[in-house]
């Protein structure tokens, strides 16, 4: 409606300036809107037959979509999707793949966030996980498969003993059981590691973290490889492969190897809705594009602190993948490019007494549970993500008392270990002497 037409008070507020300026912005535009008006009756019918176009915001939007394509790109998959938090991104790719009866083979090293919408959540709508604790043996993970067995899940690399998944080993013992490999990237972040590339079948990310690296807003993604082989896994997933009970054609038919996504994209997210808004999608977008510059800083400032850690007696270790004493530093060589990533576990000498006054002292480094963000973090893993694991588990896992959690930033990296080394001299003025590492 433009300014001249005719209209009263209240037609005109609703419509005036409704068609804003045609123009190409630089950054990525924000189409803040529920939905899109149809250009025609015919236009209206196509969208809702092929699911082309755009029409209404939880099932696509421009901003969206672009940022979508920007995390496919970078991850090398097929498609991306784009959802309201990590959290979403894994339960969507999940659902996607599973039902009732199904059974999940997990790295036992995963987000406690994870952990628990396995053990709980899925549980109890019928879908069992085997947890393999030595992640690193493939025959542990061929051993914990069975005949209902539909996803393996890991992550790239593991909070809090910064193990690092061996992505072509696992996901070799998938593919020859016709099993996609799911990695939660969110730590190594694609910059320094595409484990599509080494035959994961899906990818997911916390996009609150490394990819906005501002902190400001929650999201998720999963990217899809779009190799899903409906002849060969179409008994397995019969969600991809079977016809709808009205004979319409299945995803596999109409989206080939591109089925998997293309569930997750009409059938599971927009169902159980986690979807983001386009605002949201900006903020990731405009994190992404400065994504390695901030990992390249950080690795290196992780690695600086790392070392200087490791040199310290007050420190009985640093459980850091890029220190060539880390069991899993020839996996870091392996399969991280550019760096080792900057979140990481150190264990203080002195126990919680220690932990909490190092963590205490600390001021350039924020006491928060958040991680990848420019600004470096701490958290204290036993008393807050880790509270609610028996001690046993917790010292299986590498959280001890004196364990803090590092998420290091780009800050200046002589501000870091200064803010380190008051924080390691306020620990060492109330550390137990007699209490070890574990107790
Ligand atoms: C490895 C990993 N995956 C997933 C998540 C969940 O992400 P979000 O908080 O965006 O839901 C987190 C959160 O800390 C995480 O660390």
């Amino acid at each position: 409606m433009t300014e001249r037409a005719a209209g009263g008070f209240t037609t005109r507020q609703v419509h005036i300036g409704a068609d804003a300026a045609p123009a190409t912005p630089r950054a990525i535009p924000i189409h803040l809107t529920a939905g899109f008006t149809f250009d025609s009756f015919d236009d209206a019918a196509a969208h809702f037959g092929s699911g082309d176009g755009f029409g209404y915001s939880r099932t696509g939007n421009p901003t969206v979509d672009a940022v979508e394509r920007k995390l496919a790109s970078l991850e090398g998959g097929a498609e991306a999707l784009l959802v309201a938090s990590g959290q979403a991104a894994i339960a969507v790719a999940l659902l996607g793949l599973l039902e009732s009866g199904s059974h999940i083979v997990s790295s036992t090293h995963i987000y406690e966030g994870t952990r628990g919408l396995l053990l709980d959540n899925l549980a109890r709508l019928g879908i069992e996980t085997t947890f393999v604790d030595d992640i690193a043996d493939p025959d542990a993970w061929r051993r914990a498969i069975r005949p209902e067995t539909r996803v393996l899940f890991g992550e790239s690399i593991a909070n809090a003993r910064n193990d690092v998944l061996d992505v072509a080993a696992i996901a070799a013992v998938g593919e020859a059981a016709g099993i996609p490999l799911i990695v939660d990237n969110t730590f190594a972040t694609p910059y320094l590691l595409r484990p599509l590339e080494h035959g994961a079948a899906i990818v997911v990310h916390s996009a609150s973290k490394f990819l906005s690296g501002h902190g400001s807003v929650l999201g998720g993604v999963i990217v899809d490889d779009g190799r899903f082989d409906g002849t060969r896994a179409g008994r397995l997933f019969p969600q991809l492969a079977r016809r709808g009970p009205d004979g319409s054609p299945s995803p596999w038919e109409r989206h080939a190897g591109r089925a998997r996504i293309a569930h997750l994209r009409e059938s599971v997210a927009p169902r159980y809705g986690p979807t983001t808004s386009p605002l949201t999608a900006f903020f990731v977008g405009q994190g992404i594009e400065t994504l390695s510059l901030r990992v390249q800083r950080q690795s290196e400032n992780a690695l600086a602190v790392a070392r200087w850690l490791d040199a310290r007696p007050d420190v009985a270790a640093v459980d850091y993948a890029g220190l060539p004493t880390h069991p899993s530093h020839h996996l870091a060589r392996t399969y991280l490019r550019g760096g080792y990533g900057s979140v990481f576990a150190v264990t203080l000498h002195g126990g919680l007494a220690a932990a909490r006054a190092f963590i205490e002292e600390l001021s350039v480094i924020t006491h928060m549970t958040h991680l990848g963000d420019v600004r470096s973090l701490v958290l204290h893993p036993a008393t807050t993500s880790h509270a609610r694991r028996s001690p046993e588990q917790r010292t299986q896992h590498g959280v001890h008392p004196g364990t803090v959690r590092l998420s290091v930033g780009i800050e200046d990296v002589d501000d870091l270990i200064g803010d380190l080394a008051r924080g390691l001299q306020a620990a060492a003025s109330v550390a137990e002497p007699d209490v070890a590492v574990v107790a």
